[in-house]
């Protein structure tokens, strides 16, 4: 099934290739790096143990009131108009206080659902049928149902869920784009990544963009390159070259 979001990094377009190299057996599947859940929503549920984690509170937040809520977050956006005001209205109430759970998640899945690329700063005005994506909401309940969400640093979720038998998929925020998202990322967190990953036990699967800090840093590791095409560039008559966007998936098995 696809995800409910857009999300900047989102791996809508990767997700069959990423779910292609999994591994035949693994009995607990923790997505690290969440964000919109492309894989996630992607994979078939069986009856391994399934794990969603971000350190993004406002987005586990929506993923929570989703799973628990959903129609009393459905009928919070029943009414939400289409409009400039709007969206800036949903920003300034979300830095303020003194919102439910519920309100909270209806005002962050607005500013994803109506910025400009998913950014949560700019209102792009266009029109918009809403209604297919709140019906949609209660199907991704269901989805996540026997999900366990969690909202923590990688590193604790990697220790917490090791094991043997576990399979990882990491998607950090590339390396030289962590300014997009509003989780601090350092080039420090990119090699405390690494030396995690050095040290577990199960499989891990790892999405990064392919520059020659991510080549050496896992130069140890199995590199499946692959490149997709950057959608954005396409109404600049750029050449097929200049719109390749090139990727890594790296594993340890
Ligand atoms: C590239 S996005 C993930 C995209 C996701 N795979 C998808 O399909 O939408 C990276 C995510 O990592 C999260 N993040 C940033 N720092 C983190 C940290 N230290 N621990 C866990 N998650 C973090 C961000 O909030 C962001 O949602």
């Amino acid at each position: 099934m696809n995800s409910f979001l857009m999300w900047i990094g989102g791996k809508r377009l990767l997700r069959k290739q990423i779910i292609a190299l999994f591994p035949k057996e693994y009995e607990r599947y923790i997505e690290v790096f969440g964000g919109a859940g492309w894989v996630l929503f992607g994979k078939e549920p069986g009856k391994e143990m399934e794990v969603y984690n971000d350190a993004n509170g406002e987005l586990v937040n929506l993923y929570r009131v989703v799973k628990y809520h959903p129609e009393a977050l459905q009928k919070e956006l029943a009414y939400t108009l289409n409009s400039y005001e709007q969206f800036n209205i949903c920003k300034n109430q979300l830095e303020a206080e003194g919102l439910t759970d519920i309100q909270r998640a209806a005002r962050f899945y607005i500013l994803i659902k109506h910025s400009y690329g998913a950014n949560l700063k700019d209102y792009s005005g266009r029109e918009r049928t809403p209604d297919r994506g709140i019906a949609y909401l209660g199907e991704i309940s269901e989805r996540l149902r026997k999900v366990v969400i969690e909202n923590r640093d990688f590193e604790r979720i990697l220790k917490t869920y090791d094991r043997e038998n576990a399979l990882f998929y990491l998607d950090p925020p590339y390396h030289s784009t962590e300014k997009y998202y509003s989780v601090a990322f350092t080039e420090a967190d990119h090699k405390r990544l690494k030396a995690c990953l050095d040290k577990i036990q199960g499989k891990f699967i790892l999405s990064y963009n392919r520059d020659s800090f991510v080549e050496a840093l896992y130069k140890d590791y199995n590199l499946h390159p692959v490149s997709r095409r950057n959608g954005l560039l396409e109404r600049y008559n750029k050449s097929d070259e200049e719109m390749e966007y090139k990727e890594l998936i790296i594993t340890n098995y």
